[in-house]
């Protein structure tokens, strides 16, 4: 029962805040190879006709791909898992190279969820996240994909950006809405070590939004989506019409997957390995017939359970510490309950022996708990 990831490497832009493994890369020869190498590494890593949980084309910008690519690689992944019997199906679609005849083709390849990345509809904004779209392009790849016959689209969005008022995150909010969305993330920006953003802040010529500002943003959130019918289900993700992301969840409980192309991660039973980041060195690799990942690591059994912490405490029902045990067969409770008492104490906390969760004072402060949490590994 794995799930599987495919990474599309390459953006129009790259944008100051991204530090995901993407790059500026418009040479057609570059994305035919890296199709080559994406159905050799499958070939090898995900046995054919063996039904996926879920798919995710992530990247990246799968839409950023030419029609005849992007139906090409649809074809590879469709051929080896059936594209059409998977439950979840979803790709990474932005404004600026989403367009109806790409809708049509992945429709046609099974796959029936989008995740659009808007951000923001704010100009200036969009701008200075260094983003190829305007808000009106985010809409209309919204319509193109509702036209083709997607059931199940979900929006990205980011608030936080230095600078952004309240105000004007209810009404990015109140304009996604508008669109009626079956599924929303909403992430708080983050300065990720060793991006063009995160120089920029260091050199004092950006200066991070006001904290109190943020966590403004992040009750307002829960609170207009929650009165619109979505689930907060996640620290981040709200589930509307559309369920929750299959994968995502997948991914949080611990599951399997495995990850092709550059820079993906695979996970199988507490091993994990990630591949060689470089287009070229991972399709060099892949073409040759070797491995492609750069490195592996056996997580050691406390790691393990860490982690299983570390991801499952932000989903709002919680983790299961009973059902680890099981899972695992590891003495979880006995480890941890050392680790959870003084979140507890703090009021960040709830545990009544069984089930750990966030309070709504730990959801304000969700990295700090789950990173304690993961420290304890
Ligand atoms: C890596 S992107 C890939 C999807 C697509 N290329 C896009 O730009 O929308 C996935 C999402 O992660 C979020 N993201 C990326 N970097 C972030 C950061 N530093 N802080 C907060 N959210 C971030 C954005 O909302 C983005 O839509
Ligand atoms: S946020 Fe999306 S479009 Fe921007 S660089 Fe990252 S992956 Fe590419």
């Amino acid at each position: 029962m794995a799930s599987l990831y495919v990474h599309v490497p390459f953006c129009v832009v790259k944008c100051g805040y991204c530090d995901f493994n993407s790059y500026v890369v418009d040479d057609e020869g570059v994305h035919d190879r890296f199709l080559r190498a994406i159905e050799r590494e499958l070939a090898v890593s995900w046995p054919r006709g063996v039904r996926p949980v879920s798919v995710f084309f992530g990247g990246g910008t799968p839409s950023l791909l030419s029609p005849e690519r992007f139906a090409q690689l649809l074809g590879i992944v469709d051929a080896r898992v059936g594209l059409g019997d998977c439950p979840e199906v979803t790709f990474e679609a932005n404004p600026e190279s989403l367009t109806r005849e790409k809708a049509e083709i992945a429709r046609d390849h099974g796959v029936r969820r989008a995740s659009i990345g808007v951000q923001s509809f704010h100009a200036r904004h969009l701008e200075f996240l260094d983003r190829a779209h305007d808000a009106a392009g985010a809409e209309a790849a919204f319509a193109a994909l509702r036209a083709a016959g997607f059931d199940n689209l979900s929006l990205d969005l980011m608030f936080g950006v230095p600078g952004e008022t309240l105000v004007e995150w209810q009404q990015d909010l109140d304009r996604a809405l508008q669109l009626g969305p079956d599924h929303l993330s909403c992430y708080n920006l983050t300065f990720e070590p060793g991006t063009k953003l995160t120089h920029a802040m260091q050199r004092g010529e950006v200066e991070p939004n006001d904290e109190e500002v943020d966590r403004a943003m992040f009750l307002h959130t829960r609170e207009r989506l929650q009165a619109a019918g979505f689930e907060a289900y996640e620290v981040s993700n709200f589930a509307g019409a559309g369920g929750t992301c299959r994968h995502n969840d997948h991914y949080w409980l611990q599951g399997d997957y495995v990850g092709v192309g550059p820079g993906a991660a695979s996970h199988m039973a507490g091993v994990r390995w990630t591949n060689l980041k470089p287009v070229d060195a991972w399709a060099d690799a892949v073409l040759a017939g070797l491995p492609a990942a750069g490195s592996a690591e056996t997580l050691r059994p406390r790691q393990r359970v860490a982690e299983a912490l570390w991801l499952g405490v932000r989903r709002a029902a919680g983790v299961d510490l009973a059902a680890l045990e099981a899972r695992l067969e590891l003495p979880v409770r006995e480890w941890f309950a050392p680790v959870i008492a003084p979140q507890v104490e703090q009021g960040l906390a709830e545990y009544d022996g069984v089930t750990l969760r966030l309070s709504a004072a730990g959801l304000l402060l969700a990295d700090y708990v789950s990173g304690a949490l993961l420290a304890a590994g």
